[in-house]
């Protein structure tokens, strides 16, 4: 009962509050009809929709296109409506029961995610992303910097993370160029008997691995559908994610210089949320915005350095 209230007034919440994307998402009968402001947008997630489908994925699966629609400026893909369980349900399940299935469903998303990465698709966008310890470093000072002039993150905050930056390290592996989602938050995926969902496409892209993963965790830490005091609680899903994006190959560096992604993504998404605040928006808007840029903090402070310092 619980875990429903949180849930439904978490979806009010985002449905109501939400920044314009230029898309929007009807449910009709068995069909999702997704629309689009720019044309664009609309056929690239066909076309990667389609290429998936057509790769024949095991572990996971994205919904059927079965039309793409022109309406003057605008477009519609209509696709089939695929029902299942909500990463959300596992997770608060876990928080709330000590349910452990989530755990298994995370290491099982791991492998999802690593058969997407590796599936034969062309034509996808080249992401910006930093693509080297060096650039991911780099990334990190200037999101910080920004921040700092918005008054967002304080002198303390700011020479914490230059301390961190002196002693970390990221192994090369986690920039290795894969194909990415491009904005694996929780809600974008569902679980359906035992294969994965994956929803949303609009901003696949081939770049460096780390950054589905790492936005994947980033989501979780930043959600206001979770107890605050859930945070370190996470650890246990992410590691199993990690093992089953890694499998074997798994360590402690790995896991080390997924903790320098989060930072970086965490901080990208801090600013994000800061511009925002900034932009003519209502106030309940500015309210989530600044809710959500203080839970991320915390993690900055409670779960990502700790780990990059220990
Ligand atoms: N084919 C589908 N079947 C079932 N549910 C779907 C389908 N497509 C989308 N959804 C649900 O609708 C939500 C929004 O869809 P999507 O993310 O594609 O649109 P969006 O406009 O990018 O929305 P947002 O900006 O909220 O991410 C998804 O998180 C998912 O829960
Ligand atoms: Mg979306």
């Amino acid at each position: 009962m619980l875990r429903f209230l949180v849930i439904h007034f978490y979806e009010l919440l985002r449905s109501k509050f939400k920044v314009p994307t230029g898309r929007s998402i009807i449910k009709t009968g068995g069909h999702i009809i997704k629309m689009y402001n720019d044309a664009n947008e609309c056929a690239y997630e066909c076309g990667v929709l389609l290429e998936i489908g057509l790769s024949n994925p095991i572990i996971f699966k994205v919904p059927k296109v079965f039309k793409l629609l022109k309406i003057r400026a605008h477009s519609a893909l209509i696709m089939e409506y695929v029902a299942g369980r909500n990463l959300d349900n596992y997770i608060l399940d876990f928080l709330l029961h000590k349910n452990s299935d989530a755990v298994r469903i995370f290491y099982r998303l791991g492998r999802a995610i690593r058969e997407l990465h590796n599936l034969n698709l062309s034509g996808l966008h080249n992401s910006r992303l930093p693509s080297s310890y060096h650039e991911l470093k780099q990334g990190i000072v200037e999101l910080s910097k920004k921040l700092v002039i918005l008054k967002i993150v304080d002198n303390n905050l700011f020479s914490a993370i230059l301390d961190v930056l002196k002693k970390a390290d990221a192994v090369d592996k986690i920039f290795l160029p894969r194909n990415l989602h491009g904005e694996l938050y929780f809600t974008h995926i569902l679980v359906q008997d035992n294969t994965i969902v994956l929803f949303d496409f609009h901003n696949t892209q081939r770049g460096a691995s780390y950054f589905d993963l790492a936005m994947l965790s980033i989501s979780l830490y930043g959600s206001l559908t979770f107890p605050p005091q859930a945070l370190k609680r996470f650890t246990p899903l992410i590691e199993a994610l990690l093992k089953g994006y890694y499998g074997k190959d798994l360590n402690a560096e790995i896991i080390k210089s997924m903790k320098l992604a989060e930072l970086y993504i965490a901080l990208r998404e801090i600013l994000g949320y800061a511009r925002t605040l900034h932009a003519k928006v209502s106030l309940i808007t500015s309210f989530v915005a600044t809710l959500k840029i203080k839970r991320l903090k915390v993690a900055i402070k409670k779960v990502i350095l700790p780990k990059l310092i220990s």
